[in-house]
């Protein structure tokens, strides 16, 4: 997934997007078959959210943000009307910034930090009673442009530990969890220990990945610490290789003392081709066996390959959830899943300008559990199945006695909304915080 290219986005742009896309798929009868439901059909707020069958799971379901894109400051004033926030705050029990906490956004220049954007969505979640997870502190790509006139052998060292203890300090003790090293593991570049070619192993050797950890582990010593990757899902020739070398990096972590928690399966999936089966599930049971958890980092599902309109498409996804999260959720060691943007109106594979992103027929792509429309697609009610069946149901919240529970559930809602009256809700700061899950 080389290559990807941060574009600029506003929420006028997102709004306009959403506007202008595509009314909800007709229902088919093989879609009715499949028990998916109709996306127009099915109540997905409050008790039936995603956020409300996760926590009854005891897993977190999360998916990544824009925070631009989110109304802060009706959030605070407890009367946003904009219905992604909306549907972000209802939806999830975390969040992850798509690119805001990256190296990029976050590194003007090589003196300065902006924080703006990482902060906001820190205080977005503060009110929407959610938690965060960060990504990431060490990364071959969305670098700043400085980076590559400015970091050399003699101060890289200094460059990623100032950057780490910075950043993993200032939000020390509210995150959930860092992915401190993203993608460094690359079998095509030919290297024994089958590490990617990155600037940060050029200028530092290996050791730079023990570094990252160790200093992220005292900048942030609640955060659980996660190595993220993708392409390691399938039992193809060139991802079971790939998934193979990542074992052996985490081996060679935890052989050392390393600080690491867990390991993020971006989980970056295509509809068409081969789908993933035994390879990952026993690499999440090794991982297990090391102590380590795993998190779905990044899940979605892109149809490049696929034939047929809008219905076809949203029923492959839909199939991909289902398999996938009915393969991988019930371990359990596996706590957490997070989709990569909440509706397929704020997705990168519709705002990327690769081939790789792209379908053949240039129709719009529709990888995650909500549509253009803020609608539930198919693949929501796949989600929300996986999540019932993977693990029984734990006691509604027994930490929080005489709370009740449709609180957590429902932090808010939409003013004037059938079922509520403009001001009685209340304001979202009041709420409990949410239980802690792992
Ligand atoms: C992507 C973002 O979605 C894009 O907006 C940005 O232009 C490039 O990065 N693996 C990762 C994520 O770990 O950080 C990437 O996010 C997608 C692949």
């Amino acid at each position: 997934m080389a290559g990807r290219n941060a574009i600029p986005r506003t929420r006028r742009n997102f709004l306009k997007a959403s506007a202008s896309s595509v009314a909800a798929a007709a229902l088919t009868p093989w879609l009715k078959a499949a028990q998916l439901g109709p996306s127009s059909q099915v109540n997905f707020t409050g008790p039936d959210s995603l956020r409300a069958h996760a926590l009854g799971h005891g897993l977190l379901y999360g998916a990544a943000v824009d925070p631009a894109l989110l109304d802060v400051e009706g959030m605070a004033a407890g009367n946003t009307a904009d219905p992604y926030t909306l549907l972000v705050a209802n939806q999830a029990n975390i969040l992850v910034a798509e690119n805001a906490m990256k190296w990029g956004p976050l590194r003007p220049t090589p003196a300065t930090f902006d924080f703006a954007p990482a902060d906001r969505l820190m205080r977005f979640a503060a009110l929407a009673g959610q938690r965060v997870r960060g990504h990431n502190l060490c990364w071959h790509e969305g670098l700043p442009d400085w980076f590559k006139t400015t970091a050399t052998r003699d101060n890289a060292r200094l460059l990623l530990v100032e950057h780490i203890q910075t950043v993993a300090g200032r939000y020390r003790g509210q995150l959930h969890s860092w992915d401190v090293v993203n993608e460094a593991v690359e079998p095509k570049d030919g290297r024994p220990d089958g590490l990617r070619n990155s600037p940060w192993l050029g200028l530092m050797g290996p050791d730079y990945i023990e570094l990252a950890f160790q200093t992220a582990a005292i900048a942030d010593p609640a955060a659980k610490l996660a190595y993220n990757d993708y392409g390691i899902e399938l039992d193809t020739p060139d991802q079971t290789a790939k998934r193979g070398a990542v074992m052996m990096l985490l081996r060679r972590l935890k052989a050392r003392n390393v600080p690491i928690h867990a390991v993020g399966v971006q989980s970056h999936l295509m509809a068409n081709g081969p789908q993933p089966g035994v390879g990952l599930l026993n690499f999440i049971r090794e991982a297990r066996k090391m102590g380590l958890d795993v998190y779905i980092t990044e899940l979605d599902v892109n149809t490049r390959g696929l034939e047929g309109g809008p219905e076809a498409q949203d029923y492959a996804v839909a199939q991909v959830y289902r398999k996938y999260l009915g393969l991988v959720l019930p371990e359990p060691n596996v706590p957490i899943a997070l989709t990569w943007g909440i509706t397929n109106a704020h997705t990168p594979l519709n705002e990327l300008n690769m081939e790789w992103a792209k379908r053949e027929d240039g129709a719009r792509q529709r990888p995650l559990p909500f549509d253009d429309n803020m609608g539930a697609a198919p693949a929501f009610t796949a989600l929300r199945n996986a999540i019932d069946s993977s693990r029984p149901s734990v006691a509604a919240p027994a930490s929080a006695p005489g709370i009740d529970p449709s609180t957590l559930y429902q932090p808010f809602r939409v003013q004037g909304s059938p079922g509520t009256s403009p001001g009685t809700t209340p304001p979202p700061s009041k709420l409990p915080p949410p239980p802690r899950v792992r």
